[in-house]
C-alpha cells in the first residue's frame, strides 16, 4: 500500500477524532461525518481515487479505506450515543407513565441477634414474663459467688473471664442479673435478660469472645420441672413455627439443682438422624434447672416458701441455626451480608444445613 494513502487515512482519522471532540449537538456530529465519510467527503474522494492506482493496488488500497471508514463511523456512533444520553428529553420523552413500577428502594433490614432477642421478648412477655437488663460490667459476686460459685469452685474455670482493672469483670453469662432481679423485685418473679456476654476464647466459626445469651427465671410457690419443661417447649415451638419435642439431660451447673441440657429434637431431619444435629436427632441447646436454694438465698428469697426454675442459652447459636448462619464472625463483623434479607424476617424458620 503506498505511503500516501497510508498518510492521508491517519489524517481523516485524526480529524474525525478532532471534530467529534469539538462537536457539541448530534446535528454537528452529523454534519462532520457526512464531511468526512459521505461521497462527496475526504475519504469518498479517497475511494474514487482507486481508480488511479495500478490494478494490483487497488484491492487492498479498498480494503485499507474501508477499514478506516468503518473505524470512523463507530467513533461517530458512539459519540452521538453519548451526546443523546446527556441530551434533555423532550417534553414527549418527559410524560409520566403512572403504569410503571416505581423505582426499587432499598430496604433496610436487621441483624439476626436482633430477631431472635424480639422475637423471645415477644413470646415470653406473652406468659407474663418482664424484659430486665443488667450490666455487662460485673462483679466477681454477681457473676460468680452470689450464683454459688466460690473461688475455690472448680466451675469457675469454665468462665474464663476478661478482667479488668479495678477487679471488676466483663459478665461471662447473663446469670448475675438473676441476683440482681431478685433483689429488685423479689418473688413470685418472672424475668428473662437477653444481652451480651463475654469470654476469653480463641475465635474460630462457632467460638467468639463477644455472644448474646439468653436468660430465664421463674420463683413461685411450688414450680416443677414441669413448668420448666412446658416452658421450654412452648418458646422453642413459637419461635420455630414448628412443633418442637424436648428431652432434659443431667447437666451441671452451680446455680441450679437438679441441673439439666435441654436437647431440642433436630428441625432439619425430624429426629431420624443429619449432618446439622451430628446424626443424634438431637440439638444440644439449652442449660437450666432448678434454681439452687444458696441462690435464692443470695437474691433474699426464702427457699422453704418458693421454688424456681432457670435457663439460659446462646441467642447468637439460636439466630445461627434458625438464619442459616455458618461462621459465628460474620455476625460480629459488620458486614451488611451478615442481615438477614426481608423474606427470611418471619421464616422460613428451618435450621440450614452445616
Ligand atoms: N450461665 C450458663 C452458661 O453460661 C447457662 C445457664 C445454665 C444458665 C443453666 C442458667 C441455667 O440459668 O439454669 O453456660
Amino acid at each position: 500500500m503506498s505511503e500516501q494513502l497510508n498518510d492521508d487515512l491517519r489524517k481523516v482519522t485524526a480529524e474525525a477524532e478532532q471534530l467529534i471532540a469539538t462537536a457539541g449537538t448530534v446535528d454537528e456530529l452529523r454534519q462532520a461525518e457526512s464531511r468526512l465519510t459521505g461521497k462527496k467527503g475526504t475519504l469518498g474522494q479517497l475511494l474514487a481515487s482507486i481508480g488511479k492506482l495500478p490494478k494490483e493496488d487497488r484491492a487492498e488500497a479498498g480494503q485499507q479505506i474501508n477499514v478506516a471508514k468503518r473505524d470512523i463511523e463507530d467513533k461517530f456512533s458512539l459519540a452521538r450515543a453519548r451526546l443523546e444520553a446527556a441530551a434533555p428529553k423532550t417534553a414527549a420523552e418527559q410524560t409520566f407513565d403512572p403504569t410503571l413500577p416505581g423505582p426499587v428502594v432499598p430496604r433496610g433490614s436487621i441483624h439476626p441477634v436482633t430477631s431472635v432477642i424480639w422475637e423471645f421478648e415477644d413470646i415470653l412477655s406473652r406468659l407474663g414474663f418482664v424484659v430486665f437488663g443488667g450490666p455487662e460490667m460485673e462483679t466477681d459476686y454477681y457473676n460468680f459467688d452470689a450464683l454459688n460459685i466460690p473461688e475455690t469452685h472448680p466451675a469457675r474455670d469454665q468462665w474464663d473471664t476478661f478482667w479488668l482493672d479495678n477487679d471488676w469483670l466483663l459478665r461471662t453469662h447473663t446469670s448475675p442479673c438473676q441476683i440482681r432481679a431478685m433483689e429488685k423485685y423479689g418473688a413470685p418473679l418472672r424475668v428473662i435478660v437477653l444481652g451480651r456476654c463475654f469470654r476469653y476464647e480463641t475465635e474460630d466459626a462457632s467460638h467468639a469472645n463477644t455472644f448474646h445469651q439468653f436468660e430465664g427465671l421463674m420463683i413461685d410457690r411450688d414450680i416443677s420441672i414441669a413448668n420448666l419443661v412446658a416452658v421450654m417447649k412452648l418458646m422453642l415451638s413459637e419461635l420455630f413455627h414448628h412443633e418442637v419435642k424436648v428431652r432434659l439431660r443431667p447437666g451441671f451447673f452451680p446455680f441450679v439443682e437438679p441441673g439439666f441440657e435441654l436437647d431440642m429434637g433436630c428441625l432439619l431431619c425430624g429426629g431420624s438422624g443429619c449432618p446439622a444435629c451430628k446424626h443424634s436427632g438431637w440439638m444440644e441447646l439449652i442449660g437450666c434447672g432448678m434454681v439452687h436454694p444458696n441462690v435464692l438465698r443470695a437474691g433474699k428469697i426464702d427457699p422453704e416458701q418458693y421454688t424456681g426454675f432457670a435457663f439460659g442459652l446462646g441467642l447468637t447459636r439460636v439466630a445461627m441455626m434458625k438464619y442459616g448462619v455458618a461462621d459465628i464472625r460474620s455476625l460480629n463483623s459488620g458486614d451488611l451480608r451478615a442481615l438477614i434479607r426481608p423474606e427470611q424476617r418471619f421464616g422460613p424458620a428451618i435450621i440450614e444445613k452445616e
